[in-house]
Order: structure tokens, then C-alpha cells, then sequence
């Protein structure tokens, strides 16, 4: 973990945020790298399960909602945790937490437990009363299930069918930690996948597979992976069955996503709160139903976190060890690293020709700093997959470069005329 935090320092992945006031608790900023593969992660989710299938459409709706969406949920009653508060350093944790009676920190006696609601509150507008209480909406399903009827009647979608955002949502965690795996703001990518009645549970146990596969087809060990059936105390008030698909991080099996078949439960809420109808016209039976929903719910930053946990490797290399980064090319933050052999003068400015017609088609980066073999390293420590390399040879005998492979090592000898083909071979992009 260590190693993993101090990487994504070093090489510009995630950042403490706030770390120059000493930072703010559990909050991170990602940063140039860091950025490159959350948006990769995102676009191979949204081409996946969005544009990629013809029963599914996404939409983006806004953070903050109207407050009466949180009790129709259940949000405002339920979406709480037991709190316990020492009474002797007044630090507070979670009661279903903590391994002893008294407080970890110093010895002190717990108050009993009582309900936290994990939502943020806020104000809209310029008056703070109650009248103007807003909530940081804490997952972006409801903006989902409250634009039911909308997405209905703008795509005519028939049964099954689903809807999927990517965004920020927020929950004021008693205990966070682990680095990004639990914090207070978050991105989530959820599905609603609307269902007839009676098919739910095939079509539950089809959605655990299909994200297995997703994350087996981009690198992740398989034997890293499993699915975990929540008991019938864990459910969330809103769910009838619901299974993880955990990671075995470094500190133990964790939760990257969960699955739940949240019944018609929403639907009905929102019809009985707001009065509007939310159900299908089901042609087959001449009758009006109300779906069941099947929600696949990943966050984007832990999947990020088990992208760089699963593919973080340290390797004996000539007495020294290699890090290296075994990303999924997809996910690569950087596609391709131009270098010319040294920073001869005869050799950069036909390093940077390479480099802008490599630029055009791949997220690359050029590196003259330093022997070659220590910017391979770089390369490798943030998981680049290729690197072209310029050398005399280029300039005096044959108009070609060499591609060398970030996991085999291996180097091939390629024409500048074929480059761009054999990188995009290569990368399968
Ligand atoms: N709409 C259902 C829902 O939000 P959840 O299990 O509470 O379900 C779904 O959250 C996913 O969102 C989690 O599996 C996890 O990947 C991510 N997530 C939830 N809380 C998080 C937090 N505090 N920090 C980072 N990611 C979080």
C-alpha cells in the first residue's frame, strides 16, 4: 500500500488534497496521470454498457435534487450508521467498527450508539432555514430513477432496458481510509436496469457476470476476484438480494462494486411521494407494470484503485528491480513514450518529428532526460505499454525505429513508414 500511495505521488497519479494547508482528510485530487486513467476507466465503461448496447442510453443528471427525492428513497430515515463518540477525546467511529469497548486512541468510555445520517446537507440560496435544505446527493441512482418516464418518452425503449450516468456523489463517512478506497466525495458509474417482474433474478445473476467479465477482459486476476452474497442483515432497506464483486486488496478482501435487485421499490416510492405515474405500458400483457430494477454500482475511483493494485509489479532485473505498472493498454494513461537514444543534437530533432506523428493518434509523452534504460523504467513504473526508441540507425541507415514492449522487454525494428499501424496493432486501438 506504501509503495502504491508513494507512486501515485511521485509519478503525478493522486495527490493529498488541500496538501499544502496539511490537507484535508480522505479527499484526494488526481493528477496528470491520475486524470488519463479515470477518464480511461470511464470511457471503457460508457462504450461497454452505453453506447455499446442497443438496450441501454445514458444521461447525466445534477448533484443536487429537490430534498422530498431523499425521503421518497428512504435516504432521510434509513441512510445512517451507528456512531459511537469516546467521551473522554470526543473521536467518533463506527460502532459496527470497532473491535473493543473503548476507544482505540486513548483508552476513553464510548457514548451508546446512535444514528448518523451519512448525507451531506446544504443550503439553497441566501436564507439558511430549513425551508432551503438541499442534500450532495449520496449515489447518483435517483437521478436516474426520478428521469424514468422522461427517458421513456424521448427513446420509446421497450423492456428491458437500462439507464447509466457517471458522477460525483457524497457521503459524510464516520471512517474512512485506505487511501482513495473510502472517502467522502466519490465518482460512482451505476446502471438501472429495468426488468418485467419474474425475470429479475436471471437477469441479476446476468449483470454479476457480465462485470466479471469486464474486469477479468481488462487485466484483473481473476483470482482476485469474487462474489459475495450479502446476508439478509446487510441489505440495504431498498434491495431483495444484492452481491459483491470484492478484491482481495492488500489489506484483505474488499468491495470494488455491488449488484442489487432493488425490486420496484424506487419506482413506487417516487410515484406515492411526487404523485406522478412512473410505470410501462407492458403491450404484451395490455396491462401497466412497474419494472424491477437491476443496479450494477461501480466507483470509479476504487476500480481505479484495483487497477493499480492489480497491476503493480516489482520484478529482479540485472541485481536491481524493475516497477512496472501491467495496465491494460486501454487503460494506459500514456499509450506510447518517444525517446531518442541520447540528446544528441543530430538525434532530437528527428525524435520530435517521431514523437508529433506519434502524438497524433496516441496519447504519447517524449522523455530525453537521462540514460535510456532509466527512462524505460519511468516508462514502465506508470505502466506505458510501448516505447519507440530513435537512434543513428534511424538518421543514417534504414528510416526506422524500435518499439520495445513494456512487459516482454522484447524489441522489434519498425519503419517510420509503418509506425503508426504497428503501434496501433499493438495496442489494439
Ligand atoms: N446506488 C447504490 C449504491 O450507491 P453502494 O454499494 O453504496 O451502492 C456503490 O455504492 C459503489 O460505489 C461501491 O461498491 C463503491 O465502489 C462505491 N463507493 C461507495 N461508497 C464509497 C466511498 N465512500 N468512497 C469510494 N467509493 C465508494
Amino acid at each position: 500500500m506504501d509503495k502504491i500511495v508513494s507512486l501515485c505521488k511521485r509519478r503525478g497519479f493522486i495527490f493529498q488534497s488541500s496538501e499544502i494547508y496539511g490537507g484535508l482528510a480522505s479527499t484526494y485530487d488526481y493528477g496528470p496521470l491520475g486524470i488519463e486513467l479515470k477518464r480511461n476507466i470511464r470511457d471503457m465503461w460508457w462504450r461497454k454498457f452505453i453506447q455499446g448496447r442497443n438496450d441501454m442510453v445514458g444521461i447525466e443528471s445534477a448533484i443536487l435534487m429537490h430534498p422530498e427525492v431523499w425521503v421518497a428513497s428512504g435516504h432521510v430515515a434509513t441512510f445512517t450508521d451507528p456512531l459511537v463518540e469516546c467521551m473522554a477525546c470526543h473521536r467518533r467511529f463506527r460502532a459496527d467498527h470497532i473491535e473493543s469497548g473503548t476507544c482505540p486512541e486513548c483508552g476513553g468510555v464510548f457514548t451508546e450508539p446512535r444514528q448518523f445520517n451519512l448525507m451531506f446537507k446544504t443550503h439553497i440560496g441566501p436564507v439558511e432555514d430549513t425551508a432551503s435544505q438541499a442534500y450532495l446527493r449520496p449515489e447518483t441512482a435517483q437521478g436516474i430513477f426520478v428521469n424514468f418516464q422522461n427517458v421513456l418518452n424521448a427513446t420509446r425503449k421497450r423492456l428491458p432496458f437500462g439507464i447509466g450516468q457517471i458522477g460525483k456523489s457524497f457521503r459524510n463517512e464516520i471512517t474512512t481510509g485506505n487511501f482513495t478506497f473510502r472517502t467522502r466525495e466519490f465518482e460512482q458509474m451505476e446502471i438501472e436496469y429495468f426488468v418485467k417482474p419474474g425475470t429479475d433474478e436471471e437477469w441479476h445473476r446476468q449483470w454479476i457476470d457480465d462485470f466479471m467479465s469486464w474486469f477479468v477482459g481488462l487485466g484483473v486476476r481473476s483470482d482476485r476476484l469474487k462474489v459475495r452474497a450479502h446476508a439478509q442483515d446487510e441489505l440495504s432497506h431498498y434491495a431483495k438480494a444484492t452481491s459483491d464483486i470484492e478484491y482481495n486488496f492488500a489489506w484483505g478482501w474488499g468491495e470494488l462494486m455491488g449488484i442489487a435487485n432493488r425490486t420496484d421499490y424506487d419506482l413506487k416510492a417516487h410515484t406515492t411521494h411526487s404523485g406522478v405515474r412512473l410505470d410501462y405500458f407492458d403491450e404484451d400483457s395490455n396491462q401497466h407494470i412497474i419494472p424491477y430494477v437491476i443496479e450494477p454500482a461501480l466507483g470509479v475511483d476504487r476500480a481505479l484503485l484495483v487497477f493499480l493494485f492489480d497491476s503493480y509489479d516489482e520484478e529482479a532485473l540485472g541485481g536491481d528491480t524493475r516497477v512496472v505498472l501491467h495496465l491494460h493498454p486501454a487503460l494506459a494513461p500514456v499509450k506510447v513514450a518517444v525517446l531518442p537514444l541520447s540528446r544528441n543534437a543530430r538525434l532530437v530533432p528527428k525524435a520530435l518529428e517521431v514523437y508529433d506523428m506519434v502524438r497524433s493518434r496516441f496519447v504519447a509523452q517524449y522523455d530525453d532526460a537521462q540514460s535510456i534504460g532509466r527512462r524505460y523504467r519511468r516508462q514502465d513504473e506508470i505502466g506505458t505499454p510501448l516505447a519507440v526508441t530513435v537512434d543513428f540507425q534511424t538518421i543514417d541507415e534504414d528510416n526506422a525505429v524500435t518499439i520495445r514492449d513494456r512487459d516482454t522487454m522484447e524489441q522489434v525494428r519498425v519503419s517510420l513508414d509503418d509506425l503508426l499501424d504497428a503501434l496501433g496493432e499493438k495496442l489494439n486501438m
